[in-house]
């Protein structure tokens, strides 16, 4: 794979499970989340300063990532799948944009304790709690010390029955759909703070984000996660 705007590290080649969905993967979850991811990861550059490197897992077709470039930030996208990337590359070259783009596992692709920032968007949802930890345990490789982690992802709903009825009203379709799919597992909404602890993170913030804007009436289904490196 070329990709004139961006070098392509680490390529392994092989179709992978997200490959038949990138064509459409950005626009369900732009839909599906009624504009809330896409405001979720415009909002997430905040937490990162203009000196950092950064690096996406799971980066998917990357919109973020293409944000994070046109800042000017020192940025790699991480990805098993070939599609996908090849969407994130056709995009910072139609931008003008350059990042450096690693077709690899995140379990596998080697880590040097290098990165100011490590960014996990909707790519944690994905696995078994089992994977889950070894992902974070990985993604806790990737930084210096001191760094910071931002999970942008299903926010946990509070306490309160209807409350928490009606968000799996909401959740479990999404989560059964993507499973017919073949693209993730079927689980409840994680608290990724529940795995710090042994992770080594600790939390900084949480900023929640709702389906329909911030007001009192949307629900935060939502939301963004910094975590410091510790
Ligand atoms: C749910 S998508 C999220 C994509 C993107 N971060 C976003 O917010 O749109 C999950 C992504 O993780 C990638 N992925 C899944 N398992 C992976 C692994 N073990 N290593 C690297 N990438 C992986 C998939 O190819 C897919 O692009």
């Amino acid at each position: 794979m070329l990709i004139a705007s961006s070098e392509v590290a680490h390529r392994h080649g092989r179709a992978y499970q997200y490959d038949h969905v990138a064509w459409c993967y950005e626009t369900i979850a732009r839909l599906g989340s009624f504009g809330a991811i896409p405001r979720l990861k415009a909002v997430q550059l905040e937490w990162i300063s203009a000196d950092a490197r950064v690096l996406y897992v799971g980066a998917g077709s990357g919109e973020d990532v293409v944000r994070a470039a046109a800042r000017g930030l020192d940025v790699t996208a991480l990805d098993r799948s070939p599609r996908m990337l090849r969407r994130l590359g056709a995009r910072l070259e139609r931008a003008e944009l350059r990042a450096r783009l690693v077709e690899d596992d995140l379990l596998v692709f080697p880590p040097k304790g290098s990165y100011d920032v490590v960014v996990a968007n909707f790519f944690l949802n994905v696995f078994e709690p089992a994977t889950v930890e070894a992902m974070l345990a990985r993604c806790r490789q990737h930084l210096a010390d001191g760094g910071r982690l931002l999970i942008g992802d299903f926010r946990p709903p509070g306490p309160g029955l209807w409350r928490r009825l009606g968000y799996n009203l909401y959740y479990a379709p999404l989560n059964l759909g993507a499973w017919l799919l073949g693209l993730c597992a079927i689980h409840p909404i994680y608290d990724y703070a529940t795995w710090f602890e042994t992770a080594s993170f600790e939390v900084v913030e949480r900023r929640a984000v709702g389906l329909w804007g911030n007001g009192a009436l949307s629900p935060a289904c939502y939301e963004t996660i910094i975590a410091r490196a510790i």
